[in-house]
């Protein structure tokens, strides 16, 4: 048995039940989204920093602009007058999508990681733009993550697409979905699959600082599905965090599961977007090194590890380039940890910055180094070449390991000669 005796069924079509999970800022890049479309599953893009992104790839300059702009708040704690301009945003999500979207080439779909915590100074009125823009640039779904917004599905039920583009959920509590489902029924807008994930995926965790690991990921599946079955709804559950292997993910299909969440394990392949020698850190990794902290200034506990520069960072707040972080208001807890370190500070001491770490700037420059629990067990999914480096596989050699694979088992790519 393995993942290719099952299909996902998602609004009347079929797909290979594999989804690359959302990682922001760019680890998820288009290529690596591309890859699960063109052999009939799904990949994420992430909107995480989107005009920084776009600068990256196209060479346009709309973080630049933005920086110029607020010039005069960048040594001023209050950033409350420091806004996106929602045209310049709409631009930036747009020539990413359609950039990503236009280079389909196979059956599967290509959906947006859309992070609801990623406030910007104005929460409603700029995830309003990024959706909006998403759909008009011709997404095929929209995964609504890291916040629950009970008023998102109101801001876009007035878009063409609203009913055609596939809405998905991250959720990590059967609590967390009925609070959502109830507001999906008043609109009468019922997401097309619900994602489960537990406490050992990468990225932000959707449980407490201190009990995330009391809880596991198949005892929350279970608790969803027979919700759901309670409810009489049918609806496609994707549990994600920790499947490692195709095998672990057959577990779920037989379970019940409509497809499984992945990422852990692509973000050392060719296309994912962190530098290549991250991803051999990321390789190198033991058990140790990987941990749970509070570092982010979203409030929720963040896995990554220990070696991440951004845990040592000291630097300016970024939010007038940046600044997607800042709350309503324009606070950031890193500018507060970061103006009580600059008064803390005695002359020829370095400056230290403790608790929190400036994640814009952090995420932008691929220095916080987020994973999944089993980033330790990376190598053994790829060789050890004569030189001493890891292989990096292509996300087609991951993609079809989990797809085929049995009995635990982890085909290697074929050797590069180096
Ligand atoms: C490097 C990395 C970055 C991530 N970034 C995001 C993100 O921006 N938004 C999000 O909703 N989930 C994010 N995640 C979570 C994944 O989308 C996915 O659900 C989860 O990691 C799956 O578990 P696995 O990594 O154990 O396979 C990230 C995961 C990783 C490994």
């Amino acid at each position: 048995m393995n993942v290719d005796n099952f299909r996902l069924q998602l609004g009347g079509k079929e797909y290979v039940p594999i989804i690359i999970g959302g990682m922001g800022v760019n680890i998820s890049t288009t290529e690596l989204a591309l890859a699960a479309e063109k052999l009939g599953g799904i990949g994420h893009i992430s909107d995480a920093i989107v005009t920084y992104v776009c600068d990256r790839i196209f060479s346009t300059n709309f973080v630049s602009r933005k920086r110029k702009r607020y010039a005069q708040y960048s040594n001023n704690p209050d950033k409350s007058a420091v806004l996106f301009d929602l045209e310049e945003i709409a631009e930036a999500q747009k020539k990413y999508i359609d950039y990503t979207i236009s280079q389909k080439t196979g059956n599967g779909a290509i959906f947006l990681n859309c992070m609801e915590k990623l406030t910007m100074n104005s929460g409603i009125e700029t995830l309003k733009v990024r959706l909006t823009a998403a759909m008009d640039a011709g997404i095929d779904g929209l995964t609504l993550a890291a916040g629950l917004n009970l008023r998102t599905l109101d801001l876009i039920q007035d878009h063409p697409r609203f009913r055609d583009v596939k809405i998905g959920i991250i959720i990590s509590s059967v609590r967390a979905l009925s609070i959502f489902l109830k507001r999906a029924v008043r609109v009468n807008r019922l997401p097309e699959y619900i994602v489960v994930e537990g406490p050992l995926a990468g990225g932000h965790l959707g449980f407490g600082p201190g009990d995330w690991h009391t809880f596991d990921l198949k005892t929350i599946f279970a608790e969803v599905l027979a919700f759901l079955k309670k409810e009489g709804l049918n609806i496609p559950v994707i549990p994600a965090g920790g499947i490692f292997t195709g095998t672990d993910a057959v577990d779920y299909l037989q379970m019940g599961a409509g497809a499984v969440q992945v990422a852990t394990r692509f973000t050392i392949s060719k296309e994912a977007g962190l530098p290549a020698d991250v991803k051999q850190n990321y390789l190198n990794a033991r058990e140790e090194d990987i941990v749970v902290n509070m570092a982010s200034t979203t409030g929720y506990p963040m896995r990554m590890l220990t070696s991440s520069p951004t845990l040592r960072y000291a630097i300016r707040p970024n939010c007038e380039g940046l600044g997607y972080l800042l709350e309503n208001g324009g606070k950031c807890t890193y500018i507060d940890a970061y103006y009580a370190a600059v008064a803390e500070k005695k002359a020829g001491e370095p400056l230290v910055v403790k608790e929190k770490t400036c994640l814009c700037t952090g995420m932008a420059n691929y220095d916080c180094w987020t994973c999944g629990h089993t980033a330790y067990r990376l190598k053994e999914t790829t060789n050890r070449l004569a030189n001493g480096a890891w292989q990096l596989p292509k996300a087609e050699d991951i993609f079809r390991d989990y797809q085929f694979s049995s009995d635990h088992t982890i085909t290697l790519p074929e050797l590069e000669v180096t």
